[in-house]
Formats: C-alpha cells, sequence, structure tokens
C-alpha cells in the first residue's frame, strides 16, 4: 500500500492535555501563546462511515510555545451530537455529505427543522475577548477551555446568534471587533449578520433576506463595509430531510444566475447594496479593505462549485484526479457603479489564505496561502507548498515540502514589536505520512524558503483539517 496524506483520515488514537513535545530545533523565546487548530477527528460513528471529509467530529489540537519549550494536546470536541449518538450506541444524524442512517424518520426530520442537525464543530477556532471557541457554519460556536481543551458548551452569546455562524469571524484591527454572518435556511431563508465587541459583547445587526436556501462559507470585510458573495448555488433542504440524499448530494449549481454581491455598509446594516455578477464561487477569502472608494478583496477564486465540490470529495478518497481550479485572486468591486472586476495573483492553484492580524480589514501586502508545486500535484492531492505572496511586488516566497509531507494552513504569529506582515513566524501542524504521525512546524515567516527553524512532534497523527488561530500569552 503507497501511503499518501490519505493515511492521515483515520481516527485519533488517543486525546490528552498539555504534554512536553519532542522538539527538533530551538524553539524562539519570544513565541509566547497558543496556536488551536480545528478539524475532523473521527470518520465513523458506531460503524458507520462518514462519506466526506467536512464529516468528522470536530478534533481540537494545539501547541503551547512558553520560555523556548512547546507542549501540544489534542481532544475532540464533545458536542451534543456526538454525544448523543454515544448515549443511543449508534449513528443517528447525517451530516455535510452523509445521508442520515436508516432512511427517512418523522421525528428526526422535524427535530432538524426546528434545532438544526449535527453541529460537528469541526471547521476553525475563534480566540475573542479572552474566551476560544470551535466553529462550524451549521451551528452556533462550541467554547472550549484554552488551557485543557475541555469542552465548554455550545453558546449564543447572549442572544446575539440564532443558530448558524459561520466558520470565519473577520476583525477589524482598529478596533479588534469581529463581524460574522450565517445562513438561516428557512421561508424565507435569512443571512444574520453579528458584530462581537472588543469588550465581550455581541449583537445582532441585521437579517437580509436570499433569494433560496444557500451555502455561504466565508465572506469579506473592510473597516466600513461587509461583503458577502451569495453564489448560485442552492440547497433543496426537504430532500435531506426525507432522508434522500445528503446536504453536499441536495446542492446544485446554476451558473447562469451570476453571483450575487451584497455590500453591507456596518452603519447601516439594513440596507445594502445588491446586484449580480457573473458566476463565481470562493470557499475563503483572505482579506478586504477599501481604496478610493472602491473595495477590494483578495480571496481564492473558482468558476464553478462543482469542480471544487468533486476535488474536495476525490481528496477523501484519496486523489481527486481533477485540476482544483482555485487561483488566488484579487478582487474589486465598486459599490457606486455596481461593478466588479478580478485579476489573478498567483499562477499555481492554493487553498487557506490568511494575513497577518495586524492587516486585518486594513490593506495588506502579503498572503499566505497554501499552494500546489506543479498542476500535477493539484491533480493527486492537497496542496504541498506553504508560500507568502507579496500581492503588490507579484514576488513569491515558498517552501516546497517532500512528497510524504503534508501541510496544514499556514497560521501567521506576530512578534510582539512586529514591524510589518513577515515579522514574526509561520506555523503548520505537518502530517507526516511515512512516520503516521504530526509536527508543528515553525518558520521565520520573512525565510520560508530556508525551511523550518524547529519542528516539535507528536507522537502520533492528527488528520489533514482546515483552520486555526493564534492566542497570545
Ligand atoms: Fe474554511
Amino acid at each position: 500500500v503507497t501511503r499518501s496524506f490519505h493515511s492521515s483520515f483515520a481516527p485519533i488514537p488517543r486525546e490528552h492535555g498539555f504534554e512536553p513535545l519532542r522538539v527538533e530545533g530551538r524553539i524562539p523565546d519570544e513565541l509566547d501563546g497558543a496556536l488551536y487548530r480545528n478539524g475532523p477527528g473521527l470518520f465513523s460513528i458506531f460503524g458507520h462511515g462518514y462519506e466526506h471529509w467536512f464529516d468528522g467530529d470536530g478534533l481540537v489540537s494545539a501547541v503551547r510555545f512558553a520560555g523556548g519549550r512547546a507542549e501540544g494536546a489534542s481532544k475532540l470536541v464533545q458536542t451534543p451530537g456526538l454525544r448523543e449518538e454515544r448515549e443511543r450506541g449508534a449513528a443517528y444524524f447525517g451530516s455535510y455529505g452523509t445521508k442520515p442512517p436508516g432512511g427517512f424518520q418523522w421525528r428526526r426530520a422535524l427535530r432538524t427543522l426546528r434545532e438544526g442537525g449535527k453541529n460537528p464543530a469541526n471547521t476553525s477556532m475563534l480566540a475573542w475577548n479572552e474566551r476560544l471557541f470551535a466553529l462550524c457554519e451549521v451551528g452556533r460556536p462550541t467554547e472550549i477551555d484554552p488551557s485543557t481543551l475541555e469542552t465548554i458548551g455550545e453558546t449564543d452569546l447572549d442572544g446575539a446568534i440564532v443558530r448558524p455562524f459561520t466558520a470565519h469571524p473577520h476583525r477589524i484591527a482598529r478596533t479588534n471587533s469581529f463581524i460574522n454572518v450565517g445562513v438561516r435556511i428557512g421561508r424565507p431563508t435569512l443571512l444574520d449578520v453579528v458584530l462581537l465587541r472588543a469588550d465581550g459583547t455581541a449583537g445582532r445587526l441585521a437579517s437580509i433576506p436570499l433569494a433560496s436556501a444557500t451555502l455561504i462559507h466565508d465572506f469579506a470585510l473592510t473597516e466600513r463595509h461587509a461583503i458577502v458573495f451569495v453564489a448560485p448555488l442552492d440547497i433543496a433542504l426537504l430532500r435531506v430531510l426525507f432522508g434522500r440524499t445528503s446536504f453536499a448530494g441536495s446542492m446544485s449549481w446554476h451558473a447562469e444566475r451570476g453571483t450575487e454581491v451584497i455590500v453591507i455598509p456596518l452603519d447601516a446594516p439594513a440596507s445594502p447594496i445588491r446586484f449580480t455578477v457573473p458566476a463565481f464561487w470562493a470557499w475563503h477569502t483572505a482579506n478586504a479593505f477599501e481604496r478610493d472608494g472602491q473595495i477590494v478583496v483578495d480571496l481564492v477564486r473558482y468558476d464553478s462549485f462543482e469542480t471544487t465540490a468533486r476535488w474536495i470529495e476525490g481528496v477523501y478518497r484519496g486523489e481527486p484526479s481533477l485540476d482544483p481550479g482555485a487561483y488566488l485572486s484579487r478582487v474589486t468591486i465598486d459599490p457606486k457603479r455596481r461593478t466588479l472586476s478580478s485579476v489573478k495573483l498567483r499562477d499555481h492553484t492554493s487553498e487557506f489564505p490568511r494575513v497577518a492580524p495586524a492587516d486585518d480589514a486594513r490593506e495588506h501586502a502579503s498572503v499566505y496561502h497554501v499552494e500546489h508545486s506543479s498542476a500535477e500535484a493539484g491533480r493527486r492531492g492537497p496542496p504541498d507548498v506553504l508560500a507568502r505572496v507579496d500581492v503588490d511586488r507579484g514576488v513569491t516566497d515558498r517552501f516546497a515540502f517532500s512528497s510524504h509531507e503534508w501541510p496544514s494552513e499556514g497560521v501567521f504569529v506576530p512578534r510582539a514589536s512586529a514591524k510589518d506582515a513577515t515579522d514574526g513566524w509561520l506555523v503548520s501542524l505537518v502530517y507526516d505520512d511515512r512516520s503516521h504521525a504530526s509536527a508543528w512546524w515553525i518558520f521565520d515567516a520573512a525565510r520560508l524558503a530556508d525551511g523550518p527553524l524547529t519542528r516539535a512532534h507528536l507522537t502520533h497523527h492528527v488528520p489533514l483539517g482546515f483552520h486555526g488561530c493564534w492566542r497570545p500569552s
């Protein structure tokens, strides 16, 4: 059997709190804080296999740095859905790409309609006002104890969140507040816009009706506007409730309808500007800002949802066998003229774009992402390169991994006195298929091509996952 990234999609062997890691190289003394990541940790429940990468129960993995030492921890999120299935001793819920087991059941369908389905809390982490949360777009945030990774529980933040809350809240560096959105499927389907203030309070800014039930994974934020791209992707909820198919299986793409751009003024959120442009899809935006009355958004752009859906399904099976078609792009919006233009920033296919926290909702010079070393690599598996793209000069600093090492999203950790978005470290959790184990790799963010400064080794693997966040001490 040839080993590859695919061997990482195996259940975690054990859960543990923070314990010392074996360190190769030196941990910079100034690194002081913890990085938390999320992704799937289980791939079946009571023999019922999950059919999609997005379905695994959330596993939070963290590394804590202090005084030149590293400690690691990994724990499953004890979601209400996982606990209920364990109490039942059987699979009960469907998920993004897995049908509910056993066909149609009235009780389960009604309950899903009222309360939503299982929230696997498996996509990203949010550090806000001393608190830590595991996020997944289908449900509320799940609060996690940052020092033990124990699950505290789901929260609606004192009523600010009705239910769905995407895994991609965006921050405004100037005010240290966050905005997030969530799609509440119903009649009508509503887009909830939520503000998380720096003082720890939260509130709902608006609920904007959408034309149909859809999926919105991420959005863009400047200091004055939230920008939501509503692609022509329909979800047929009734087919899911009747047990005919999974959420993913119920989706259909209607390119002829185009992608709707909703520009939401933060000081008048109930009065958005809305217009439609030729269809495109984006899972992720890196950052956004405003310049001369125009809104600039850097995102990973796809021509169609259908190809990325097939590519992701292929990754979960072991080989995508098609081009991912994902390009870091600069989208410029003129809200007055209601136009949008788009240019490619990079020729290699990529995902998981991020900027330095100091640049959140401000003009940025650097985007960090993972990209494919070649078109062939894109057809074979996940990205194999960590890169920083200088978006103004068009140059890229990059590190290519060996064919047995599989990086996750790179998270930039600023030096305390950071002068720019390269003054710090880039940290990635890397899976090695030869040892079937993972390690935290630390790079000097200004010199990725030099290779890692440090590798802090876990004694076990962490399945390839999605997003993380840095929380300074
Ligand atoms: Fe995401």
